[in-house]
């Protein structure tokens, strides 16, 4: 049985006393949403403080993004071990926006998502099509070699370890939520297709969250389709209330 994951995606958003507040808001609360994984990724600057605030509550920490080396002469970037250090649980690797923004590939997300696991941190790893893409038809194909690549060299039991979300590039930000049935089929794919190149049983466990632009007032019927295992939340993980029904959404889906 798969455990229904919310996750918030505070993306470059807040400051340290807005981003607090947000976290121990969340903290505070997390008891009345029952069966549900939270997880908030707050800008790294803030995880140490993040961490301190959600503390002894129920809600993870997961960061944004990850270098996958070790440790060395890489200006700016952060590794696993120092996720590691601040609390982390979650890592969320290879959204569209470092994709299409920072021109992260394929490559480039399989080597951290690699890394990610290598430390025992669990990633969440982002796929997803352009609204150029789906109107030529291509979405399956381009899920198929965004799967493929990122996920490459992965043995089974990791890929049972590992969260999968689908973000359709066109429904991020935008307030344009894939349909449940758009979602849905791309989520049956997913898991056909990792059956097909590792087992049933490996498919059968991985967590495949839906994001762009879920809202309290859509979560519910996106996370009661049977291959959607919860979303991962741009914009309405800002406020402790939105973040908060939504969760309580995915506990009754
Ligand atoms: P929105 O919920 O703001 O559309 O963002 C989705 C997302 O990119 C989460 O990673």
């Amino acid at each position: 049985m798969r455990r229904v994951m919310v996750a918030g995606n505070w993306k470059m958003n807040l400051d340290r006393s807005a981003a607090a507040a947000l976290a121990q808001g969340i903290a505070d609360r997390a008891g009345e949403v029952g069966d549900v994984d939270l997880v908030v990724c707050p800008p790294s600057v803030y995880l140490d403080g993040v961490a301190r605030c959600i503390e002894g509550s129920k809600v993870a920490l997961g960061a944004q993004n990850v270098y996958h080396e070790p440790d060395g002469a890489f200006t700016g970037e952060i590794s696993t071990r120092m996720l590691v250090d601040v609390g982390c649980r979650y890592v969320i690797v290879g959204h569209s926006e470092r994709r299409h923004i920072l021109g992260e590939t394929d490559e480039d997300v399989n080597r951290k998502t690699h890394a990610v696991l290598a430390a025992d941190l669990t990633p969440i790893v982002c796929v997803g099509e352009l609204l150029s893409e789906r109107e030529a038809g291509q979405t399956a194909a381009v899920i198929r070699r965004q799967v493929e690549g990122s996920l490459a060299g992965l043995s089974a039991d990791q890929i049972a370890e590992l969260v999968v979300a689908y973000e359709p590039v066109w429904a991020i930000g935008t307030g344009k939520v894939a349909t449940p049935a758009q979602a849905s089929e791309v989520h049956d794919d997913l898991r056909k297709l990792l059956g097909e190149r590792y087992n049933a049983t490996s498919a059968g466990a991985t967590r495949i969250l839906y994001g762009g632009s879920v809202k309290p007032d859509n979560a519910a019927e996106l996370l009661a389709q049977p291959n959607i295992d919860g979303a991962l939340v741009g914009g309405a993980s800002l406020k402790v209330e939105s973040f908060l029904a939504i969760a309580a959404a995915a506990r009754e889906s």
